[in-house]
């Protein structure tokens, strides 16, 4: 969503800021605005659309200080007005996060005389900040830019990640955050501060992470770090990895695409080191569970949002088949409002590839006060829930993943969940043998994803033959139903094509209405023991007249006088063919995307990371 980017030092701030802009880009986002100062003079700039539109604006000011933001609109349309940064008095305030009691600070701004010039929540932090500064000067406290900012917080109700600038206090940021995730980068001789660590690449890579409730005061020379009850804060730098290489396309034509080619590698890298083949089983170190602990679980239930939700579906099939445990997959914004039950005994896993999903941490946080045992699948290091889930948690090591549709990191995501049902099977029901046959089987799968990626031509050429396609139902069995899911959420995220999906079984209760040549039914038909059900149900779809594009095990001639077209997938142990359905689904939505002139990495409305519920 929303993306920060701030500078202090002795370069030049305006190529800092926009160099971190463009690496946020992939966050989503419908306007952008920069605030430099020189000398005591205040300059915002802002544009409606590409952060591109913004260069032509600007020109190089030689300030060496100033705020940034990319603005994904909650409150007021995309304009210039409702753009960040907003400027109150002689400081402007760039925000993410909602302020959810605006209204009523705004009126009471209102009836003292404050104009407003836009209809965001922000604007009226601004302002209220703005107010709180000018009252602390007239008090004559010390550092009264940090004390305004802090006597304004806590009017507000809601979520914020700030960066406050002022040209009466120059050569200085004051950043606050609650909810909305901020990063102090440590260079030399200047600091930035930023949303997300992707900013701050390519310039540093030592960073502090502000915790909830904590503010900073930035210079050049000094970070002093402060809770927002003005308690002292100590902590260390800690280092960042990934390279500026990962936020770039490498040749790749998106960045969807490249993701899409870097499955094998990254799926290698998340379970290398953590399957144990010979026994069977896998170990995860970040999960913090004993084996009697893990052998006292009664229930797991998996919690997520969009993509990270069907993984959790994907999972709670393995965790009941192979560690026979009752498992769910939740979505975060309506199980935290159904008063969930859980104990001690059940064991909450908060899936997000950000780490920052809102619906997704408030679920977690639900779950851990209400005495669950909590755990937290995650690709973003450092992000928020990765450091709130306090029982443990463990990373998917995909790398940075700049497509707004995830690939990569759901299907490392998945690996990452097949080790840990491997590890809890292990540890109850599952025999040493089933264990090892799936674990050797796993240990294989970067190699078979890699010889698929090959088969993007007969992808393209299924694409070309349905470009036109209005609509698409996606039909799935047992573990290929949350992989329907996925493939309809990805064409219809990246190309625009309304596309649902339904368990096969449940087509005949309803969507098989719908069926008529115009509707694309993709049938997930691999070769397992669902397969001559499922296969009941395409031609139930073709003697309907309804066009099938399906997806079978290689060298399955069964289902030629079915389909219209057959893509292929290799034969693989029944518990891993999600992994091998994901790379013609991701493929398959983003050659209709390509067809279609889509914008694939920033398809529109979208955001990478949903930071507000
Ligand atoms: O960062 P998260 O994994 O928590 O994000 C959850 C969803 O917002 C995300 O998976 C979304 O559905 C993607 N755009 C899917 O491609």
């Amino acid at each position: 969503m929303c993306g920060i980017a701030g500078y202090v030092g002795s370069g030049l701030a305006q190529p800092v800021l926009l160099g971190g802009l463009k690496r946020l880009e992939y966050r989503g986002y419908d306007s952008a605005g920069v605030a430099e100062l020189t000398g005591m003079e205040l300059a915002v700039t802002k544009a409606v659309g590409r952060i591109s539109e913004l260069e032509k604006r600007l020109t190089e000011s030689g300030a060496t200080i100033g705020i940034a933001h990319t603005r994904w609109a909650t409150h007021g349309v995309p304009s210039e007005p409702n753009a960040h940064p907003h400027v109150a008095g002689k400081l402007a305030l760039v925000h993410n996060g909602i302020i959810e009691n605006y209204r009523s600070i705004r009126d009471v701004l209102a009836r003292r005389g404050v104009t407003f010039t836009s209809d965001t929540d922000t604007e009226v932090l601004a302002q209220l900040v703005n107010t709180e500064v000018d009252r602390k000067k007239r008090e004559g406290v010390d550092r009264p830019l940090a004390e305004g900012v802090r006597a304004a917080l806590r009017e507000v109700r809601g979520t914020f990640g700030i960066v406050v600038l002022s040209a009466d206090y120059p050569g200085m940021l004051v950043a606050a955050r609650r909810g909305s995730p901020l990063v102090i980068g440590y260079g030399d001789g200047e600091h930035l501060v930023a949303s997300d660590t992707s900013a701050l690449l390519g310039r540093t890579r030592r960073v502090v992470y502000l915790e909830d409730d904590e503010m900073a005061e930035i210079t050049a020379d000094d970070v002093r770090l402060e809770t927002l009850d003005a308690q002292p804060v100590k902590r260390k730098a800690t280092k960042i990895s990934g390279k500026l290489d990962d936020v770039q396309k490498q040749g790749y034509a998106h960045f969807m695409l490249k993701e899409i080619y870097e499955q094998p590698e990254v799926l290698h890298d998340a379970i290398r080191g953590r399957l144990r083949p010979d026994t069977g089983t896998a170990k995860l170190g970040g999960v913090n569970l004993t084996d009697d602990e893990l052998r006292d679980i009664d229930q797991v239930v998996l919690i997520g949002c969009g993509t990270a939700l069907y993984a959790g579906q994907v999972a709670a099939y393995w965790l009941e088949k192979l560690a026979r445990v009752p498992a769910t997959a939740v979505v975060a914004s309506e199980w935290r409002y159904r008063n969930p039950i859980v104990s001690e005994r059940t064991l909450c896993v908060a899936l997000s590839q950000s780490g920052e999903t809102a619906d997704t941490l408030a679920a977690i946080r639900e779950a851990k006060a209400k005495g669950a045992r909590t755990i937290g699948v995650i690709n973003v290091i450092g992000s928020t829930i990765a450091r709130e889930v306090a029982d443990g948690g463990t990373y998917i090591h995909a790398g940075p993943e700049i497509g707004v549709a995830s690939s990569k990191a759901f299907t490392n995501m998945l690996g990452v969940l097949l080790l840990l049902a491997l590890q809890i099977g292990r540890v109850r029901n599952l025999s040493e043998a089933a264990g090892a046959a799936i674990a050797k089987a796993a240990a294989e799968l970067p190699e078979i994803m890699a010889s698929q990626l090959k088969h993007r031509d007969e992808v393209a050429a299924a694409a070309k033959r349905y470009h036109g396609t209005r609509d698409a139902l996606y039909l799935g069995r047992g573990l290929t139903y949350p992989m329907a899911l996925e493939g309809a959420l990805k064409l219809k995220e990246i190309s625009y094509v309304h596309a649902e999906a339904y368990p096969a079984g449940e087509m005949k209760h309803g969507p098989i209405a719908l069926v008529d040549p115009k509707l694309l039914a993709v049938v997930l038909a691999p070769q397992n023991a669902l397969y001559e059900k499922t296969k009941s149900n395409l031609e139930e779809i073709r003697a309907r007249e309804g066009s099938v594009l399906t997806v079978t095990t290689e060298g399955n001639r069964d289902l030629d006088g079915l389909a219209d077209a057959v893509l292929e997938v290799p034969k693989v142990h029944e518990v891993l063919e999600p992994f091998v359905l994901a790379i013609p689904l991701q493929l398959f939505a983003y050659e209709m995307a390509v067809t279609r002139g889509t914008d694939v990495d920033m398809p529109r409305n979208l955001a990478k990371s949903v930071t507000v519920e």
